[in-house]
């Protein structure tokens, strides 16, 4: 079923997310223009997909892609799912299988309206690059056997990561947000390092640039754990150790202040959501 994939595919919502996944899984050979329909509140944005990609359906309506396809990704903002629900759940059959990339949207919200198969799938724009995680979560609709092969198709644009739904915004934090939190502190060192010792700003970026893809072929290819670097690096009595100290202490408590902050905001969002699909 899932790999070699050859029936339509559905993307509603054709923004930062939407985009990059048709991106990563048409550069992957996962899926051919010709298969994919395509629909996006603002048409703009679906005009400028499907002339990228020759061949694209660009449908009518957010109901059109639902009858007209067996995968379908809803790719829209959590708020905006309720709307999206109620167009295409007359259209949906048991047969299909939807995907939402919205960690807050539950899979118990989605299975009160779709009678398909459901998956939770957080991207990162790391897929874009086909690396990272794709994080998955399988409703009990789809039973065992046909989770390997859906977790085998999304092995083309990263490296699928079943989790459950209780840790979706931990494992998002992580994988999802991190490319984000990791990008500013990379940004924050070549700021530092402009200001107090006189670098020029695009060598300073192009030094922790080269040194996050040096640690990430260490971590990744030769091996090393970040234990590993960490002690490779830091000789006792050396400058790297006295820094490391200091940064030990500076940090304490830093991310787990930073995951209270990114788990209230989920809070606030799952309770909104809730309230949204109350009042249908
Ligand atoms: N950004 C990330 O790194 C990331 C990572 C993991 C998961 N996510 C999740 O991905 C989802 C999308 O995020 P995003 O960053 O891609 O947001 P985005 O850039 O705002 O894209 C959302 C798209 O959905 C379209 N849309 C809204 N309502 C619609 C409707 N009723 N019918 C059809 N299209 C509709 C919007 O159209 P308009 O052009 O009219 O606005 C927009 O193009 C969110 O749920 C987010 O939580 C994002």
């Amino acid at each position: 079923m899932a790999t070699g994939f050859d029936n339509p595919v559905g993307f509603i919502g054709i923004g930062t997310m939407g985009g990059m996944l048709i991106d990563a899984f048409l550069r992957a050979g996962t899926f051919r223009p010709e298969q994919v329909f395509i629909h996006n509140r603002t048409p703009q944005k679906a005009h400028m997909m499907a002339q990228k990609y020759p061949g694209m359906t660009i449908a009518s309506s957010n109901a059109a892609v639902a009858q007209k396809t067996q995968l379908l990704f809803l790719c829209v903002k959590p708020l905006d799912f309720q709307t999206v629900l109620k167009e295409i759940a007359p259209h949906v059959t048991p047969s299909q299988t939807v995907v939402a990339i919205a960690s807050p949207v539950l899979l118990q919200h989605l299975a009160e309206q779709l009678p398909s198969k459901l998956i939770k799938f957080i991207p990162s724009l790391t897929n874009l690059s086909h690396a990272g995680a794709c994080l998955l979560t399988f409703h009990e609709r789809i039973p065992g056997d046909e989770r390997e092969q859906w977790k085998q198709l999304f092995s083309a644009i990263g490296t699928p990561v079943e989790i459950s739904e209780a840790h979706t915004r931990i494992a998002s934090d992580l994988s999802s947000c991190g490319p984000a939190f990791l990008s500013h502190i990379l940004s924050q060192m070549a700021d530092a390092a402009v200001e107090e010792a006189g670098l020029p700003r695009c060598l300073a970026e192009a030094l922790v640039v080269h040194m996050l893809d040096g640690t990430a072929r260490l971590l990744m290819q030769e091996g090393l754990s970040l234990q590993e670097i960490q002690q490779r690096i830091a000789v006792p009595g050396g400058i790297t150790q006295q820094g490391l100290s200091w940064l030990s202490d500076q940090l304490a408590g830093v991310f787990h202040r930073l995951f209270q902050t990114t788990h209230a905001k989920y809070a606030e969002d799952v309770e909104k959501i809730q309230a949204a699909f109350d009042d249908r």
